[in-house]
């Protein structure tokens, strides 16, 4: 039997900048997010190229729920799309608060629609941290500092 306290979930969404292209918006948001997430154990990473956020935020449901609440509701961008909410049975990104990447304009668009397609499969399923959506990510992110 699972202790409840042990139980995580991962949650990904996608949603365009309100005024593309401001960088200080992202400063600001990983601000917050080191201040806060510290607080709340959750943990993850934000994607921006200049026009597009993915993240994915990871913790326990109530605080990982309660933070997309927040974020939701926040004006500087728009058009959130949830792409998966599930459990997880262990974090891909423990080391990291907010890990951050900046990529090229454009990037993300083809991103979100393969994990679209990724979701679709996974539906219900609770996923180790191996397979889960935040492992396809991390490597992705881990690519993308070495590319750098
Ligand atoms: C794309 C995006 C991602 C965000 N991610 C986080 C986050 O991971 N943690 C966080 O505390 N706030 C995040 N925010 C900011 C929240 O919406 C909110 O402004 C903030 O939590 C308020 O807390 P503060 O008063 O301590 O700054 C994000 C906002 C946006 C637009």
């Amino acid at each position: 039997m699972r202790h409840s306290d042990m139980a995580l979930k991962e949650l990904i969404y996608t949603s365009l900048a309100r005024q593309p292209g401001v960088m200080k918006d992202v400063k600001d948001i990983l601000q917050s997010s080191e201040r806060n997430n510290v607080a709340t154990n959750v943990t993850g990473l934000l994607l921006f190229d200049g026009a597009r956020y993915i993240q994915i935020l990871e913790g326990k449901p109530e605080n990982v729920q309660s933070l997309f609440g927040t974020i939701q509701a926040d004006p500087r961008h728009g058009q959130i799309e949830l792409l998966h909410s599930g459990e997880i049975s262990g974090r891909a990104f423990h080391n990291w608060r907010m890990a951050y990447e900046e990529l090229p304009v454009g990037l993300l668009e083809e991103l979100a629609e393969n994990m679209a397609v990724f979701a679709m499969e996974i539906e219900g399923e609770t996923l180790d941290p191996t397979d889960s959506f935040g492992a396809r990510l991390n490597g992705m992110f881990m690519d993308a500092i070495a590319a750098e």
